[in-house]
């Protein structure tokens, strides 16, 4: 009963992230500016990759990662740090770009 209970409770906080988190990152993703250079499911800049399928390309602590810090992957970025942003911003990002 009592793992039960706790297996129940883990899948009801997954479920509510996945649904509330991604809600939310498109709100960081807005107040952040990403769509000034990157295109998103129709719409945004062209300087940057379209990021409409960079769930399928990179895992989300690699999204959280290249947001905090693009010269970790690419010496040479041209994309800014985000590393002022919370921990919780960054996984709101990454569950809202690669839904
Ligand atoms: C000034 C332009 C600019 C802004 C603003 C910007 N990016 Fe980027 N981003 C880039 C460029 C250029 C790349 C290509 C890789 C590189 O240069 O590091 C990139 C790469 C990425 C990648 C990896 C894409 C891939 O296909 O590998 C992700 C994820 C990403 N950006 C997310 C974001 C998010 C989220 C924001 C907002 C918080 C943001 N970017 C804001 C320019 C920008």
């Amino acid at each position: 009963m009592r793992p039960l209970q706790v297996a129940c409770g883990c899948l009801a906080l997954v479920a509510l992230c996945l649904g509330g988190c991604a809600g939310r990152g498109r709100g960081v993703y807005v107040r952040e500016g990403c769509a000034a250079c990157h295109p998103f499911r129709g719409t945004g800049g062209g300087l940057a990759p379209d990021l409409s399928d960079v769930g399928s390309r990179l895992t989300a602590s690699a999204i959280r990662a290249q947001i905090a810090d693009p010269t970790a992957a690419n010496p040479a970025s041209r994309m800014p740090a985000f590393n002022r942003l919370s921990w919780f911003d960054l996984h709101s990002l990454a569950a809202y770009l690669g839904r």
